[in-house]
């Protein structure tokens, strides 16, 4: 086999065989596949696209380049989440101890930041002393005695995707449907839970900018799933506006924690009841009502939010900050962005938002770059909002007092204003399972 052939296959629009996939993923990973050669194919499958089928094998192909996690050893069910990536989206940390602390096994591996996107690990550390990589054995006791653990990503969780993501990253190969289905559901497979709950973010900040799209990608994802055994759903939700006020690793955190308390935005209380829902109903738990009802006794109970304390102290997490988020370590510097107009905030440009946050150093913009915990952005207004001129749209905080002056400019191309009040989307738009698409 060629890979100069099988590339000339999918640039012509013919179906690959497994073995020629299979060919391809193992070549790529061992380094025998070259990235010029792995790039054009990659740019192959982007213009010309996969058969479901294709896109099955590959995904499994993926997964089995590196470890594949046997959860076996945990009773009960397990479960995962995994959302496509947004700004502000915090939801893993209040839905992991709310689903667990009714009774379903949280074994979770989650990734770091990504571009404008945050990522849980990278919130986890923000917590003092959280230790987001465990042995092995220690990750399964945790989860056997308290019910939850979340961790990062083992290096050799499917390396097959880290290598091909690299690439694309720089391919202009992303927003591609089976590209994006095989590298998540490749980390989904190797991760080992039984049911996982999709979080297909669509808008102007996620990766699928339209409706049409992430419901695509969602539907990818579950046959994915269903074909390996795995019982998946997708909600999509709304990545037109940040979702909740923070924008920021221990902002986000905090922000979390006052829910958990019962508290917290609107917009993220309910899309984070309707993901606990979701995923406690795939887990057998109960029907939809009966699970955001529980959700819903989980958090009024505060066993969620013991818990979730639990799981931090276990990983040699300080516990105080969530008890007390005026002890995280406080940034040295703030700024307030105040609106230059009146009227209504007509849309936010959710990249640009995430963007100004990298900017204001929440995020990473070279491998090497050390996140500052503290950075970040407390938005008042958002999308749909009325506004008067010289009123707060948000604060940004960060370390580095040199970074406020690209992070605002950054952050104010993010937002267009309008006399009368916008229409806004529903946060939660389709629900994708094994037996159709519901739109909402
Ligand atoms: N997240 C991933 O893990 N992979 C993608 O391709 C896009 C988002």
């Amino acid at each position: 086999m060629r890979m100069y052939d099988l590339i000339a296959k999918k640039r012509d629009g013919e179906t690959l065989t497994k073995e020629e996939i299979e060919f391809i993923i193992q070549g790529f990973t061992e380094g025998s596949i070259p990235d010029y050669q792995m790039s054009a194919f990659l740019m192959a499958v982007y213009l010309r696209g996969m058969t479901d089928q294709e896109t099955a094998w590959m995904t499994l192909a993926m997964a089995h380049s590196g470890d594949m996690v046997d959860l076996s050893p945990i009773q009960g069910v397990k479960a995962d989440k995994h959302s496509t990536g947004g700004v502000g989206d915090k939801t893993t940390l209040v839905i992991a101890p709310v689903v667990a602390s009714c009774g379903v096994k949280i074994a979770k591996m989650s990734g770091r930041g990504l571009g404008h996107t945050g990522g849980t690990v990278d919130k986890m550390e923000a917590v003092p002393g959280c230790q987001t990589s465990l042995p092995r054995q220690q990750f399964i006791d945790q989860v056997n005695r308290i019910g939850i653990s979340v961790i990062g990503q083992s290096g050799n969780l499917a390396p097959a995707d880290k290598k091909i993501y690299a690439l694309r990253d720089v391919t202009a190969t992303i927003g591609c449907v089976p590209l994006i289905a095989s590298s998540i559901m490749s980390k989904k497979l190797a991760a080992g839970a039984d049911c996982i709950l999709l979080d297909v973010k669509t808008g102007n900040g996620a990766f699928m900018k339209t409706l049409d799209d992430s419901i695509r990608l969602a539907q990818a994802m579950v046959a994915i799933g269903q074909h390996n055994g795995r019982k998946v759903a997708a909600l999509i939700t709304d990545m037109d506006t940040p979702l909740g006020s923070a924008v920021g690793n221990s902002l986000e955190v905090a922000e979390s924690m006052e829910m958990l308390r019962g508290g917290g935005p609107e917009d993220l209380r309910l899309v984070c009841r309707e993901l606990a829902a979701n995923l406690l109903q795939l887990a057998g738990k109960g029907s939809l009502e009966e699970c955001r009802a529980m959700a819903q006794d989980a958090i009024q109970s505060g066993r969620a939010f013991a818990l979730c304390k639990e799981m931090f102290a276990a990983q040699g997490g300080d516990t105080s900050v969530l008890d007390e988020p005026s002890r995280f370590a406080q940034a040295a510097h703030s700024r307030q962005v105040l609106a230059d107009q009146s009227g209504y905030v007509a849309a936010t440009d959710t990249e640009k938002i995430g963007i100004a946050s990298v900017e204001l150093g929440a995020g990473r913009q070279t491998k090497e770059d050390v996140i500052d915990f503290a950075a970040g952005i407390h938005l008042y207004k958002k999308a749909g909002d009325a506004v008067e001129k010289g009123e707060v749209l948000a604060t940004l905080y960060a370390n580095d007092p040199a970074r406020f002056d690209a992070a605002e400019k950054t952050f104010r191309q993010a937002y267009t204003f309008s006399a009368q009040p916008p229409q806004t989307p529903p946060l939660v738009l389709a629900r994708v399972t094994e037996d159709g698409v519901e739109r909402f």
